[in-house]
């Protein structure tokens, strides 16, 4: 089901079609019926997203790491793990990214594996926790806003949630997006123009940011899961904004990924294109232009010509579990019609088998999120704009515990 990119047409030769495209259908109009069908309907799927949306990334190269373990971190909770990953094809100076891993210290202590989430964080690792040990980054000091060590120490502290995480009996793991792209609109900084010859799209088909910290989660990944304190099936991917537009990526398209939590996503998230009264096409691509394939651009106005949305993304998820949250009032990122693409997608999960939606979504605020509640579909809200908390923290850890055997 791989099409030569270059036969691709280009987005005003794509038939319009207003209606969301059916993701148990194949382009040339032929039904998905079978298990078999949808693993060649799923790579159809993920070329398009590739040649008209994000862009084509590289393989994974091999990864070189080096780790530091220090204990007693975060006044004893925490066992702290970084790693250096650095891309054995590339120079020396090239990029690399710093990961810090917190381990909780009870499961390290009992030679308990544990699952971890795994997100991209803004502002550098040691923001994460006020913990001294947390290495500050030249990439930190460079790209994220850094002003004195006492006040950046933690600085996302309410936001991460470090310590509640893990005393959840998960691990937390973080590295900054500008190790692997700034975000600083200009193509030349950060890891892409290494990997310009090698990839596989006609021009205007190579990778955007949103694609390169995708690709930069899976490198993470690769270095997580021969871990032997982490849970090598169960890690959740989980990012806000735009890191969770990267997250949900990584994850639709890395089937080693056990989980996957896209935060107030928006356009270029969860949030379908189609009928988005919110942040349209032109919007995101006008505002920032390196997010995506340049082809992208060009179904500003006619969406309809999309020959996927949203929905096809989250489909790339099945039947692994998905959670998807929301501020109800963020409004800017369309919980309306992220619901929608969820909805949209859990035909997938029925035909591979897998309770898509059990009980009427969204669930919202207090509500619970257990075996009864969710099936391997949720989409969730609190009353909040745009923000991350430990609210929200503790929905994706639910629907975690429900999916996984028993954590912590
Ligand atoms: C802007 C952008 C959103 C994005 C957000 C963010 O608001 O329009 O698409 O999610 O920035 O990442 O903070």
């Amino acid at each position: 089901m791989h099409t030569d990119p270059t036969d691709l047409p280009a987005p005003s030769r794509l038939p319009s079609r207003p209606e969301l495209p059916d993701p148990l259908e194949f382009r040339d109009g032929s039904p998905v019926e079978s298990t078999a069908d949808w693993r060649d309907r799923r790579a159809e799927i993920r070329q398009l997203l590739r040649q008209y949306v994000y862009g084509y990334a590289p393989g994974a190269p091999e990864i070189e790491t080096a780790t530091e373990r220090t204990p007693g971190v975060c006044g004893g909770a925490a066992t702290l793990v970084e790693t250096e990953i650095a891309f054995a094809d590339l120079p020396p100076d090239a990029p690399a990214i710093t990961l810090a891993l917190f381990l909780p210290a009870d499961a390290v202590d009992a030679g308990r594996s544990v699952p971890v989430l795994l997100g991209l964080n803004w502002r550098g690792n040691h923001a994460a926790v006020a913990d001294p040990a947390v290495t500050i980054t030249d990439t930190a000091r460079e790209h994220g806003g850094f002003e004195e060590e006492a006040a950046d120490r933690g600085a996302a502290a309410d936001y991460w949630c470090v310590e509640h995480v893990l005393s959840r009996g998960y691990g937390f793991a973080t590295h900054q997006f500008a190790d692997i792209d700034p975000d600083s609109g200009d193509p030349a900084d950060g890891i892409r123009p290494y990997y310009d010859d090698e990839l596989p799209g006609p021009p205007g088909t190579e990778w955007g940011v949103l694609a390169a910290w995708a690709w930069g989660l899976q490198r993470c990944v690769d270095a997580l899961r021969p871990m032997e304190a982490v849970r090598a099936e169960e890690i959740i991917v989980l990012g806000h904004s735009r890191c969770g537009k990267a997250a949900l990526l990584a994850g639709a398209t890395d089937e080693r990924i056990g989980l996957v939590a896209p935060h107030q996503s928006g356009t270029g998230g969860t949030a379908l294109d189609r009928d988005n009264d919110q942040e349209g096409v032109g919007d995101i691509t006008g505002t920032f232009p390196g997010w995506f394939a340049d082809t992208y651009a060009a179904f500003e106005g006619q969406v309809d010509r999309l020959p996927v949305d949203s929905h096809c993304l989250a489909a790339l998820v099945a039947p692994r579990p998905l959670i998807d949250t929301a501020g109800a009032r963020d409004h800017w990122t369309n919980p309306g019609r992220a619901l929608d693409a969820v909805r949209a997608a859990e035909p997938v999960w029925d035909l591979l088998g897998a309770e898509g939606i059990a009980d009427d979504l969204p669930l919202y605020g207090d509500d619970e999120i257990a075996d009864e509640t969710v099936g391997s579909i949720c989409h969730y809200r609190r009353e909040t704009a745009h923000t991350l908390n430990e609210g929200y923290l503790d929905a994706v850890l639910d629907f975690a515990d429900v999916h996984f055997d028993g954590a912590g």
